[in-house]
């Protein structure tokens, strides 16, 4: 048996396959997926107003928030530094009491270690609350090196120390923390969290330059004004805080997960299918909705109406589906927002494997996010990956080594395979891969999708998927 997967993975192990075979999805492809399914709050912001959480002095309230595995990091953080999160009234509400915030061990913290990239943003409100913070080692998807030097330089320049340990990060603050102006190198969503959840009670006033401006960022902004914080979002990416003495608790409903939207979006199109995902909104999706409808897909969208007396009102969502025929070759680029996001890239390419003609895709936040395009073409698909930047504008990876350009010959018929899951924005990737090849195939390590994919196999059934667990 030939398993294809990550470099470290390939081959055909015994050992490899029965170490997996708890963790295995067998995908019978081929079907369109059609029906409706629903996104919840968005992964990348609600784990971020979990950690904003612990900087009121009251209760905070989150609603919509998916049962998935970095929501369960965040939490079990959380109830170690002394923040009492309990389930709310109603389903996806998460209330959290943090007025006991206290420290915890460095053994306790290490237990998260390697699970997940939201610890290191636990570092400004951590030092606001006890003085002190210690950040286990980080996880999150195998995309790149993924330094963390801008957070580190943006936090040294609030005025923390920060000592490099081999079991973490340990961080003081001995003169307090004080308003700074700073420019990003590269406009980081996590840095530009970071300063947002240390600078909201600095003393005094930030400037953050080169800020990033995604959906998700306006949301927390949007949480912390809540909470009391000031904070200006000034044109070309500056924001400005002015520091305040204390935050209170918040109530909040999260902007819906647009990256789970365009993978179910992505999906409907490598299947031929027609999928509704109730929750997705169009204004965070624009340069999504854009591409898809010049690949040949179609969309509707159906704004949200409230209830009112004998209506019951409607959810709101955009409807996905491919028209039949074929399928047009694009030329993209990922960027920060407002560009079409990275994260969209893997799944969207599936689709790309389908459509006539050759398809460019230019990588220009991650330097590592085209491996998985190896699996696909052990499925049949033709993927060449490419070290120049093709097809737009010279990127930061263009002169360092890096296959970060993709031209992908289309169309092409997938096969079915044994793939192992590599991460989890390419793992998805492979699903649809298997979803929209001839065949069953067998897919390794699906939990992984878990930690970015609320219940993503009953929503898998809801939409007519032949998958089971073996
Ligand atoms: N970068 C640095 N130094 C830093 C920080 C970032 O060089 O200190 C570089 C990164 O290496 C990368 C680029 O800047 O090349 C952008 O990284 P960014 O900081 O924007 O990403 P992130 O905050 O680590 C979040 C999402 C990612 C998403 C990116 C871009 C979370 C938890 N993760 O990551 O989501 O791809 O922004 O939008 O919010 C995912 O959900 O699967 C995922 C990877």
């Amino acid at each position: 048996m030939q398993i294809v997967g990550p470099n470290h993975l390939h081959g055909s192990t015994n050992a490899l396959e029965v170490a997996l075979t708890d963790d295995v999805l067998v995908v019978h492809g081929g079907t369109p997926l059609e029906g409706r399914i629903r996104v919840r709050g968005a992964k990348n912001l609600v784990s971020k107003a979990m950690v904003a959480a612990l900087l009121g002095d009251s209760p905070s309230r989150l609603f919509d928030v998916p049962r998935i595995r970095d929501v369960e990091v965040v939490r079990g953080l959380l109830g170690l530094h002394g923040v009492k999160v309990t389930d709310g009234d109603e389903d996806g509400e998460l209330v959290f009491d943090p007025s006991n915030v206290e420290s915890a061990s460095t053994d306790q913290i290490n237990v998260h270690a390697g699970s997940s990239r939201i610890p290191i943003l636990f570092c400004g409100p951590l030092l606001h609350r006890l003085g002190h913070a210690f950040i286990p080692d980080l996880g999150g998807c195998h995309i790149g090196p993924r330094p963390i030097d801008f957070h580190l330089q943006a936090l040294r320049e609030f005025g923390a120390t920060v000592d490099k340990t081999p079991e973490g990060l340990h961080l003081s603050a001995p003169n307090g923390l004080h308003g700074t102006k700073f420019a990003l190198p590269y406009p980081s969503v996590g840095a530009t969290e970071q300063v947002l959840l240390t600078a909201v009670m600095a003393e005094g006033v930030t400037e953050l330059r080169n800020a990033a401006v995604e959906p998700e960022i306006i949301d927390l902004i949007c949480i912390l004004q809540k909470m009391g914080a000031i904070i200006k979002v000034h044109t070309d990416r500056v924001i400005e805080i002015q520091g305040v003495k204390k935050l209170h608790g918040y109530t909040h409903r999260p902007i819906p997960d647009r990256i789970e939207a365009a993978s179910w979006a992505a999906a409907a199109l490598a299947t031929r299918g027609d999928v509704e995902v109730l929750g997705a909104q169009q204004a965070d999706m624009m340069t999504f909705l854009n591409v898809f409808r010049s690949v040949g897909g179609e969309y509707e969208v159906t704004d949200a109406r409230p209830p009112k007396l004998g209506d019951p009102g409607q959810e709101g969502g955009i409807r996905f589906w491919h028209p039949g025929g074929e399928l047009n070759a694009v030329a993209l680029e990922t960027d920060v927002h407002p560009g079409f996001m990275t994260d969209w890239q893997q799944p969207l390419v599936v689709a790309l494997t389908q459509a006539r003609g050759l398809s460019i895709v230019h990588e220009t936040v991650y330097e590592q996010r085209l491996g998985y395009t190896e699996a696909l073409n052990t499925m049949g698909a033709n993927i060449q990956v490419y070290r120049d930047c093709l097809g737009g504008t010279p990127c930061r990876f263009g002169r360092r080594n890096f296959k970060h350009s993709a031209v992908i010959a289309g169309p092409s018929k997938l096969h079915a395979a044994d793939l192992v899951i590599p991460d989890l924005r390419a793992g998805f990737s492979h699903l649809i891969a298997a979803l929209a090849a001839e065949g069953t195939s067998r897919v390794y390590g699906v939990d992984l999708i878990n930690r970015g994919y609320e219940d993503f196999e009953k929503k898998l059934a809801d939409l007519g998927a032949h998958v089971e667990r073996p």
